[in-house]
């Protein structure tokens, strides 16, 4: 190994079509190589983490993979449910904005009074108050029409899964586009088991790989799991797993 190696094998590695580097969530196994002893360290913090003063609750692993494949995927839209303070918004706006690509950022969240001020005032992002159990009221069909692709989706608040993955695959998911569903780790729901208070949200949370799976079992062919950045840091090294998908 040298220099000039790690560079090769950087270039080869992201080769999109490299035998091995979408896999189907069959041949994948709800495990990870991080030990479950060191997401504790890892995420007890992770809300106390910020971007340009905002909370963004992402894991550590995914601050350096998202940006990554933003930049692969030069995404025109993202679409993100669960909005939270608009820190997460915010920050794939400031991606996008870093390698010049002209996307645009929705945002959805049952309660968008937590937003913070600069997110409120940030016009890059569309901020929309709606309800993941009737999402097609917040993404109807004629605004999922007109939205440019390719799209990344990111599925962050952890209520009605199935059904949010059943939408947008009928309704506008493309061969090319990006789906990723955040907190599928199965080991992190436990860390704040005892702690938060919104009980239908730790109980679909923790449930989250299983209907996952379970939804991926009948769209195998479909949807993808790209190794290339959910093994970067060992097998599904993330607090995501086994669910950075690409629609082939
Ligand atoms: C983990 S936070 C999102 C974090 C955000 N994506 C980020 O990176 O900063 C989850 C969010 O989902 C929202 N949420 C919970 N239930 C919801 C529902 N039924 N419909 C829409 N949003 C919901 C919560 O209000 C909360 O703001």
């Amino acid at each position: 190994m040298n220099y000039q190696t790690i560079i090769q094998q950087a270039q080869h590695q992201q080769e999109p079509l490299k035998a091995d580097r979408f896999v189907k969530i069959s041949d994948r196994k709800d495990e990870c190589d991080i030990p479950t002893d060191a997401w504790k360290p890892l995420l007890e913090n992770s809300y106390l983490q910020t971007w340009k003063g905002i909370v963004l609750p992402k894991g550590i692993t995914e601050m350096a993979l998202y940006p990554m494949l933003l930049y692969e995927l030069q995404p025109k839209t993202i679409i993100e449910i669960g909005a939270f303070n608009g820190g997460g918004a915010i920050w794939l706006a400031d991606c996008l904005d870093v390698f010049g690509i002209e996307g645009r950022v929705h945002s959805v969240d049952i309660d968008l009074s937590l937003l913070d001020e600069k997110a409120k005032a940030d016009s890059r992002i569309n901020f929309i108050q709606g309800d993941c159990n009737n999402i097609s009221a917040a993404f109807p069909s004629e605004l999922l029409c007109a939205l440019p692709h390719p799209w990344l989706i990111i599925e962050d608040a952890h209520i009605n899964l199935a059904g949010i993955l059943e939408y947008f695959h009928a309704s506008g998911l493309r061969s090319g586009d990006y789906l990723i569903v955040e907190d599928t780790n199965k080991v992190h729901w436990g860390l704040w088991q005892d702690s938060w208070d919104d009980r239908d949200e730790m109980e679909q949370g923790a449930n989250k790989m299983d209907d996952l799976r379970d939804w991926l079992k009948n769209h195998e062919d479909e949807y993808m799991i790209d190794t290339y950045y959910q093994d970067m840091y060992g097998y599904n090294g993330s607090k995501n797993w086994n669910s950075i998908l690409k629609r082939v």
